[in-house]
């Protein structure tokens, strides 16, 4: 782990603790001794491919499973020997969308009420409340089932608030989404925190999602936390401080040798025929030696960029792969049938 590993200290009291969480499948270790804290007022991001263990941390955490070794403490109560208090100080909004198409977004919010003990007495209200709150007022008598599907994660977040927790789980709140629905379930998540003081902890696949919304990012890979810490401490860890962006014109097997020997480089990364993502401590100079060898060699450079540090190159440095935002899917499948879940790198 790096010097970020550790994160940073805080003086609020922790709404999540867990220590050294286990979780086995028979011989196969899905989470191999994880441990985090995350403050109270946190939004807390879990960033990691297919099959990392991500939702088997959630899982845990929400008493959904049992813990195989460690423990996990979630708003002051352990969540192996004390389930019933977690449950009820904590919202939960699973991987998959789970609100009935044939009810209304009011009549789906009314069973999770009941479900919850929600007194009768509040529960108008508080339904009232979350519905505004992620912007479905005017939606509420809409079969679940006619509305898109962002408007149908956001029912889901008003789900999982309708009891009023204190520490909100969301298992990718926002794959599936195109665009625009991802950037105004952001917003809404965002406002919940300010409005709500609300703790949350989310799991995704996008870059940029954990770095516009995490307060902190745990990057797991294969079960293990491989790297903790705000997103710009991720990035200060990470060697290169700007990333260069090349094309050349044409391919030729000599690009990366000769890229590699640019002052301040510190990796090259092949992106496609004649297109390499360099990681450079001097972004201009880089830029500048690179510009004169393509002139002296006669090539021509089709485009050039410069630009800083991002997650992705935090996640491709601790991971040694890639992560993109709309490439994941696909990308993360065929890893998926490359790599056996016991594999280790
Ligand atoms: N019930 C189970 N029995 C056996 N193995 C399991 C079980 N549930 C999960 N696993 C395995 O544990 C590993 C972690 O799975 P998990 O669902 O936590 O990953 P994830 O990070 O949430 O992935 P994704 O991004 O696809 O949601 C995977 O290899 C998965 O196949
Ligand atoms: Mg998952």
């Amino acid at each position: 782990m790096s010097a970020a590993a550790n994160g940073m200290a805080t003086e609020r009291p922790d709404a999540i603790a867990v220590e050294k969480i286990v979780k086995r499948y028979g011989d196969f270790e899905a989470v191999k001794g994880v441990s985090f804290n995350v403050a109270e007022g946190e939004i807390f991001g879990l960033l990691g491919p297919n099959g990392a263990g991500k939702s088997t941390l959630i899982r845990m955490m929400t008493t959904l499973i049992p813990v195989s070794a460690g423990k996990a403490v979630v708003a002051g109560h352990n969540v192996a020997k004390e389930p019933d208090e977690v449950r009820r100080l904590i919202g939960v909004i699973p991987q998959a969308l789970t609100s009935d198409p044939d009810l209304t977004a009011e009549e789906n919010l009314l069973i999770y009420a009941k479900l919850y003990s929600v007194p009768r007495g509040q529960r108008e209200k508080n339904i009232a409340e979350v519905l505004e709150a992620v912007d479905l007022t005017k939606w509420r008598s809409a079969p679940t089932k006619t509305l898109s599907g962002g408007m149908r994660r956001r029912l889901e977040i008003a789900r999982g608030l309708v009891h009023n927790p204190r520490i909100f789980f969301l298992d990718e709140p926002t794959t599936g989404l195109d665009p625009v629905s991802r950037i105004a379930v952001w917003e809404m998540l965002n406002k919940l925190k300010a409005t709500r003081n609300l703790t949350m902890l989310l799991t995704t696949h996008y870059m940029e999602e954990a770095d516009k919304l995490c307060d902190r990012i745990a990057i797991v890979d294969h079960g293990n936390l491989v790297a903790l810490g705000t997103p710009m401490e991720l990035k200060n860890s990470v060697a290169g401080a700007n990333v260069v962006e090349v094309q050349f014109d044409r391919e030729a097997e000599q690009w990366k040798e000769r890229l590699t020997h640019l002052e301040g480089v510190t990796s090259v990364q092949p992106e496609s025929a004649g297109f390499y993502r360099i990681l450079t401590k001097s972004g201009s100079r880089t830029t500048m030696q690179l510009v004169e060898m393509a002139a002296e060699l006669g090539e021509t450079l089709t485009s050039l960029s410069v630009q800083n540090t991002t997650l992705d190159d935090v996640f491709v440095h601790y991971t040694g792969r890639q992560l993109r935002d709309e490439q994941v899917k696909p990308m993360m499948a065929s890893w998926a049938m490359l790599q056996r879940p016991g594999d280790q790198r």
